[in-house]
C-alpha cells in the first residue's frame, strides 16, 4: 500500500532475493523503505520512498545510502535505476543518466526489467546509474 501511495513497482517484493527495508515511527507507520535487487555486480535500486510529512528532511538519501552500503556488502559495485520524476534527488546523490538499453542487458533477469519489459513500460523510463565504489 505504501509503495502503490508512492506509485512505484510492486513486482517481486515477495521474492526472499529481493531486499527491501521499511523505517517505521513510534507508532508502527511506514516512514519510507528502500531496496535493492543482485545481479552479479549490479544492483538495481528499488522502492525509496518517504511518506509525503517526511519529505525533504534527509530521510530519503538516508535510506538511499543504507540500500547502497547493503548493495556493496553483498557485492555491488554500480548501482542502477529507473526514475522518471525524481532525477534531481538522484543526481544529489551521485547519479548521472544512463543507457537504459545496457541497464536492461546488465541487469535482465531482476524483477523490475522483467515486468517493464512485459508491459512495455521500459519505453517510458528513464535511466540512472552510479558506480558504488565513490561516495558523491
Ligand atoms: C524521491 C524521494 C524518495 C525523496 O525523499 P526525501 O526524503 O524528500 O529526500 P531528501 O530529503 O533526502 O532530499 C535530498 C535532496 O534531494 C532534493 N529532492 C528531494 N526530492 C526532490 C524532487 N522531487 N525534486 C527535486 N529535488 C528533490 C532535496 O531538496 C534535497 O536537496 P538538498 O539537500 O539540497 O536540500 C521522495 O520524494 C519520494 O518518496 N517520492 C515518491 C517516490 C519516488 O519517486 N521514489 C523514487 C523512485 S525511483
Amino acid at each position: 500500500m505504501f509503495l502503490q501511495n508512492a506509485d512505484l513497482t510492486l513486482s517481486g517484493l515477495d521474492d526472499p532475493e529481493l531486499a527491501l527495508w521499511a523505517r517505521v515511527d513510534a507508532h508502527g507507520r511506514i516512514e519510507g523503505t528502500a531496496g535493492f535487487e543482485l545481479s552479479g555486480r549490479n544492483a538495481l535500486i528499488r522502492s525509496v520512498a518517504v511518506a509525503a510529512p517526511a519529505r525533504r528532511t534527509g530521510l530519503g538519501s538516508q535510506l538511499a545510502q543504507f540500500a547502497f552500503d547493503r548493495a556493496v556488502e553483498a557485492g555491488a559495485e554500480r548501482a542502477w535505476l529507473f526514475s522518471r520524476r525524481s532525477g534531481p534527488f538522484w543526481q544529489k546523490l551521485g547519479f548521472v543518466s544512463a543507457d537504459r538499453d545496457e541497464l536492461v542487458q546488465l541487469l535482465s533477469a531482476t524483477h523490475q526489467v522483467t515486468e517493464f519489459t512485459a508491459t512495455g513500460q521500459l519505453g517510458r523510463e528513464i535511466a540512472w546509474s552510479r558506480a558504488l565504489s565513490q561516495r558523491p
